[in-house]
């Protein structure tokens, strides 16, 4: 049986700057905001980050967070796209992660953009996404997620956390990475061969599924509004251009063989198509 203890601390461990340092290495890679953006949006020739804010308006529209509103960003990383969302909606946010480094970046994020005022960082223990016990029943009108589950081993406690810390009628909104069926991989222990890699260099606790998501959600109490493959059809290639590539490879700061392999895995899911990305979501009825 996996001890879920050790996984959740190496995930820490992976981002710490005083670890291994994948906050250090993803900034300088690609700035304070770190997930995919919208297909489309890049496919007519947009930034990766121009994509990213694109998605982000978009799941913040599904949201449907306003003014006076609150709202709890999980996995929030070096804070970007926290107070993105913050900016999109007039909504306050707190942002949560379980590596102190990264909250400590997103707080100077903050500062830096003058938005103290709508969003706090805290820095949560390594399982306290399995009862988010600190925040009092039905006090958020949103949870939101972007591509952090993915490192979670019990998903579905957190799916009842984030029940719990909604108001009814509150949305759940986020997107993640995924694992699917495709071409030659059709088995489990075929997607596993080129998934393992992904989740081994990464620290992923295995991934889920565009339809396991919604089991969970449902499993929890939710009404699942949405569960969406971002790159249906497709291969998932977002947010890697070419040159992009190159640093990646090359990029020689603190464990950068870590992200070297990590990068390499990753491309060779994305290319055997059985990764990509999906977005969702889901409300706490009424
Ligand atoms: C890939 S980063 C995502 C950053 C940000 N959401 C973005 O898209 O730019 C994953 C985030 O999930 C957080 N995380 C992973 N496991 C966690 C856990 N057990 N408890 C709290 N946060 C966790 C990490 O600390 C990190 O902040």
């Amino acid at each position: 049986m996996t001890d879920t203890r050790i996984h959740e601390a190496k995930v820490r461990r992976f981002y710490d700057a005083d670890g291994e340092g994948a906050g250090i290495a993803y900034e300088r890679l690609m700035g304070t905001i770190w997930h995919h953006g919208d297909p489309t949006a890049e496919a007519a020739g947009m930034s990766p980050v121009e994509a990213a804010l694109i998605l982000e308006r978009d799941l913040m529209a599904v949201a449907g967070l306003g003014l006076g509103d609150r709202a709890l960003d999980f996995g929030s990383g070096p804070g970007g796209a926290t107070l993105n969302c913050a900016r999109l909606t007039g909504a306050t946010f707190v942002g949560v992660s379980n590596s102190d480094s990264l909250s400590q970046r997103a707080r100077a994020l903050a500062v830096e953009q003058g938005m103290v005022q709508q969003a706090v960082f805290l820095t949560i223990g390594d399982q306290d996404y399995r009862t988010l016990a600190a925040w009092p029943d039905s006090c958020f009108d949103a949870v939101t997620f972007f591509e952090s589950v993915c490192h979670l081993p019990d998903k579905n406690m957190f799916f009842e956390a984030a029940f719990r810390l909604l108001k009814p009628g509150g949305r759940l909104v986020g997107m993640d990475w995924l694992q699917r069926p495709w071409g030659v991989c059709q088995t489990d222990e075929q997607i596993q061969r080129v998934i393992g890699p992904v989740c081994e260099h990464i620290r992923l606790a295995g991934l889920g599924t565009v339809d396991s998501y919604p089991v969970m959600m449902r499993t929890a109490g939710f009404e699942v509004t949405h569960a969406v493959d971002l790159f249906a059809e497709q291969l998932c290639w977002g947010s890697t251009p070419p040159e992009d590539r190159e640093r990646w490879l090359t990029y020689d700061g603190p464990a950068g063989d870590v992200f070297q392999a990590g990068k390499r895995a990753l491309d060779a899911a994305r290319g055997a198509g059985v990764f990509t990305v999906g977005w969702f979501a889901a409300t706490r009825p009424r």
